[in-house]
């Protein structure tokens, strides 16, 4: 049997934001529908990944579920993964409410959930990788690719710095938010900046590749969001 190392990473202590009830969960989803389309996010990953309606996908941090809804109308099965009791209980309502019986929700981590069903088609997570520092990371993504079918495929978005310029492009983009959405949206991301562990892309991309993945596709948004398309590849 396995035991646990003591130098384990604990992630439910690094959790990033209090998610503590429904009503704070309720928020989140509003307040990011002030500056992100995500219905046409989630669409694009949908297509993206070439889903199917045969596909068993898991979304690692799924939040307030709003990727695992939308593509539990187009795949057999989604599991939502959150470390977050709140957000699983949100999500699970809201499946529920739209009538959403494919929708798994399971309590665990990057580092902590063991998948026992069939393979994954797909593997998706976005702003939620951050939470780990890099050693962790590369764990994580090891861990997701062994979860995932012979040429599974992944979704990762994150903020992820380019290396010219991150300061100033950090900046920019806290005022941009500030502007868009409100002054507590920029303390929000200047707390994420400080607390967080966001990296640089030639990281995630060695990380990525050296947990077993090929990168098919890369968006850098800004010099602070990355979105990356991969493939499991053969070991
Ligand atoms: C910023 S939210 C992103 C939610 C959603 N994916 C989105 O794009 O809006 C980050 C989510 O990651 C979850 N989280 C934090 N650490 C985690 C971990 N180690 N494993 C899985 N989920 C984690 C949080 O509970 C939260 O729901």
């Amino acid at each position: 049997m396995m035991t646990t190392p003591l130098w384990q990473y604990d992630e439910i202590t690094h959790t990033g934001k209090d998610f503590a009830s429904r009503e704070v969960v309720a928020g989140y989803d509003a307040r990011h529908r002030q500056f992100r389309d995500v219905d046409k996010e989630n669409e694009a990953i949908i297509n993206g990944l070439g889903l199917q309606p045969d596909h068993v996908v898991a979304e690692f941090g799924c939040g307030t579920g709003a990727f695992a809804l939308q593509a539990a109308r187009r795949c057999a099965k989604v599991y939502a993964v959150d470390i977050s009791a709140a957000m699983l209980d949100y999500t699970g309502w809201k499946a529920e409410t739209q009538g959403l019986d494919n929708i798994i929700c399971c309590q665990g981590g990057f580092l902590t959930y063991v998948h026992e069903g069939k393979a994954l088609d797909a593997a998706v997570t976005s702003l939620a990788l951050h939470h780990l520092p890099d050693f962790w990371k590369q764990k994580a993504l090891q861990r997701l690719n062994g979860m995932l079918a012979a040429e599974g495929r992944l979704f990762l978005h994150d903020v992820v710095f380019t290396e010219d310029n991150y300061e100033a492009n950090i900046q920019v983009w806290i005022d941009k938010l500030s502007i868009e959405v409100g002054p507590d949206m920029a303390q929000d991301v200047a707390r994420h900046v400080r607390c967080e562990d966001s990296t640089f892309t030639w990281i995630m991309e060695g990380l990525l590749v050296r947990a077993g993945f090929r990168i098919d596709r890369v968006d850098y948004t800004d010099g602070v969001l990355a979105c990356y398309y991969c493939t499991k590849i053969a070991p």
